[in-house]
C-alpha cells in the first residue's frame, strides 16, 4: 500500500493521512520510515494512543532516550517526557518553556538525540506553534566561500554556558550536571547517516569553531543560525490537539514560540530517539531536490 503523503512545505515536511499508528504492519512501518528519511518531519493527525503505544512505535525508529531530569518524565513511562506548564500540588509535572530558541534536541550532548516525537494533548486556544527548519535546505544554499569555511570543522555546544541564558526559570546547573555535561565539538557539515546527504549543524548552544578565532567564529556562528533558519526554510505548525508530529534532529532545527502560560495549559508527550556520533561529510552531498550552482 503506498501512503498517502500530503506535503506541509515545498521542500520537506509531510502529512502521513489515513494510517492508524495504533496498527502498523511492517510493509506499512517501512515506509514510513523511508518518508521519514526524505521529509525529514512527518505529521500524523487525530492520534488517540497510550503512552505505551507511543514508545512501543517510537521504539521500531531506534532505542530509546531517556531524558534528564527523570522529574519531568511520564510516572511510570520513563521514555516519555512531559513538556507542560501544569503543576500538581504546586509542583511542576513536566517541562515548561521547552525549545523557546532554535535548536536540535541534544545538539549540547556527545551523542545528539536521533528524532523526536511529539503528541498535542491539550493546547491554548491561540499561539504555541512550533517552527521547524529544513537544515538539508540551509546547508545546499550555502555561499561557496561559506560552504568552503566549514567543511571538515567543528563547533563547540555548550550547555554549562548558556544553560542559564536559555531555562532561567530551571535554576543553575549543579556541579554534578554540569560534570555530566561538558562541552561537545560536531562536524557543522553533518552526514546523515540513512540518507547520506549534509546537513548544516548548528544551533543555539554553539558557541567556537576549531581553527577560527574566537571573534570570527561568533560571526560565523550568528551567520550560520540566521541562514539555517530563514523564512523560506521554515515551516510554522499550528498544532490541533491529537497531532503527533515526528522530527528528524539530524537534519532540522525548531523554535517554539511563546503563548499566555499565566493563562493557559499547554501539555505535550514526547518520546526521543537515542542518536549516534555525529558524522563529519567529508563532501558535499545536498539533497537532490538542490542543485550546487558551481
Ligand atoms: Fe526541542
Amino acid at each position: 500500500m503506498a501512503l498517502h503523503i500530503r506535503p506541509l512545505h515545498d521542500r520537506f515536511g509531510a502529512e502521513i493521512v489515513g494510517v492508524d499508528l495504533r496498527h502498523v504492519d511492517d510493509a506499512t512501518f517501512k515506509e514510513i520510515e523511508s518518508a521519514w528519511h526524505r521529509y525529514s518531519i512527518l505529521l500524523f493527525r487525530n492520534v488517540t494512543w497510550t503512552p505505551e503505544q507511543h514508545v512501543a512505535f517510537t521504539r521500531r525508529l531506534g532505542p530509546l532516550h531517556i531524558m534528564e531530569p527523570p522529574e519531568f518524565n511520564l510516572a511510570g513511562h520513563p521514555e516519555v517526557l512531559v513538556v507542560t506548564n501544569a503543576e500538581k500540588d504546586n509542583k511542576p509535572v513536566g517541562i515548561k518553556r521547552a525549545g523557546w530558541g532554535w535548536h536540535s534536541d541534544g545538539e549540547d550532548k556527545r551523542l545528539p538525540n536521533a528524532g523526536s516525537f511529539i503528541h498535542a494533548l491539550e493546547l491554548p486556544p491561540v499561539d504555541s506553534d512550533t517552527m521547524y527548519a529544513d537544515t538539508y535546505a540551509a546547508f545546499a544554499t550555502l555561499p561557496d566561500d561559506v560552504r568552503n569555511r566549514i567543511m571538515g570543522r567543528r563547533a563547540c555546544f555548550s550547555r554549562a554556558r548558556f544553560h542559564e541564558v536559555y531555562y532561567p526559570h530551571l535554576g543553575p546547573l549543579t556541579e554534578a550536571q554540569k560534570a555530566a555535561r561538558p562541552d561537545v565539538w560536531h562536524p557543522i557539515a553533518r552526514k546523515h547517516p540513512f540518507s547520506g546527504w549534509t546537513s548544516l549543524y548548528i544551533g543555539r548552544w554553539a558557541y567556537k569553531i576549531d581553527g577560527i578565532d574566537d571573534t570570527q567564529a561568533q560571526e560565523l556562528i550568528d551567520y550560520l543560525k540566521d541562514h539555517a533558519t530563514r523564512e523560506d526554510f521554515v515551516y510554522r505548525h499550528k498544532w490541533r490537539v491529537g497531532d503527533a508530529l515526528l522530527w528528524d534532529n539530524r537534519c532540522t532545527q525548531h523554535c517554539a514560540t511563546p503563548w499566555d502560560d499565566a493563562k493557559y495549559t499547554r501539555r505535550m508527550q514526547r518520546t526521543t530517539l537515542e542518536g549516534e556520533v555525529p558524522v563529519m561529510a567529508e563532501r558535499a552531498v545536498p539533497r537532490p531536490d538542490f542543485a550546487f550552482a558551481s
